[in-house]
């Protein structure tokens, strides 16, 4: 800390800010996500309802689409800010599953491969995997030309691994990435939507499955997400 002294008793982050301070921060700032979030619902809701007026018009298909997509990402905002703690873990068909997700990925232009070991059945949590592994696929598609998602039964746990050929991230800035509101340098992607919670989300998400999410050098030169269950 530049010109101030340390005060006993604080915890201080690695920056010399007292991590209380950090934490009152990011608290604020997910209340205030989740305002904005609750905020901006009602007009969406009623843009909908207009374009559901205009059926058959040129672009009208586009649009929705686009709505459709804030509506979500408002959702995985709120998911966020909210803890998504509610949902109840299940039997779930896991390759069913990223079956889905990918295809969804594929219509947003995403060029994935996809390789699942047999019938995965796994206890889950669905929505909020989905959005985990959504928000994966979304960073590589982002980032890179081609993506590979693997799935199969590693010793005692589930592992996926989400493969891409983009620039990856730097070793020392692996950790980083996963915190909130956390970026790198913008210069690299202009014009991307994110705020910087898709990481922090699917780590939320492994995490609160027993699980964990850890970033490395990917064998196809990019960056390599791997996602471990255990069973
Ligand atoms: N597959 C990837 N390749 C390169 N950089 C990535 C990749 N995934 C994430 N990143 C970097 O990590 C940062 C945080 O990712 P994320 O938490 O998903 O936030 P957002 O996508 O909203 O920026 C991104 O801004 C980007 O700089
Ligand atoms: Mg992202």
């Amino acid at each position: 800390m530049v010109g101030r002294a340390r005060r006993p008793g604080l915890r201080y982050h690695r920056a010399g800010i007292p991590s209380g301070r950090i934490q009152r921060q990011i608290d604020q700032r997910t209340d205030m996500l989740a305002g904005v979030s609750h905020d901006l619902r009602t007009p969406l809701t009623r843009m909908k309802l207009q374009l559901a007026l205009l059926d058959g018009v040129d672009g009208a298909d586009e649009l929705k689409e686009d709505v459709d997509e804030m509506e979500h990402m408002l959702e995985g905002y709120l998911a966020f800010a909210r803890g998504e703690g509610t949902e109840t873990p299940e039997a779930t068909n896991l390759t069913e599953l990223l079956d889905g997700v990918v295809a969804q990925a594929r219509r947003k232009g995403g060029v994935i491969d996809l390789h699942s070991e047999g019938e995965l059945m796994v206890p889950l949590r669905p929505d909020a995997f989905r959005r985990c592994v959504a928000n994966l696929l979304d960073n590589a598609s982002r980032y890179a030309d081609h993506v590979t998602i693997r799935a199969g039964t590693r010793g005692d746990a589930i592992e996926v691994t989400i493969d891409d050929d983009g620039p990856g991230i730097p070793a020392d800035r692996r950790e980083e990435v996963f915190k909130p509101f956390y970026r790198l340098d913008g210069s690299r992607n202009p014009g991307t939507g994110g705020v910087g919670l898709g990481l922090t989300i699917a780590r939320d998400v492994l995490r609160g499955h027993g699980g964990d999410i850890d970033l490395s050098d990917s064998p196809t030169g990019g960056l390599r997400a791997r996602l471990r269950l255990p069973l």
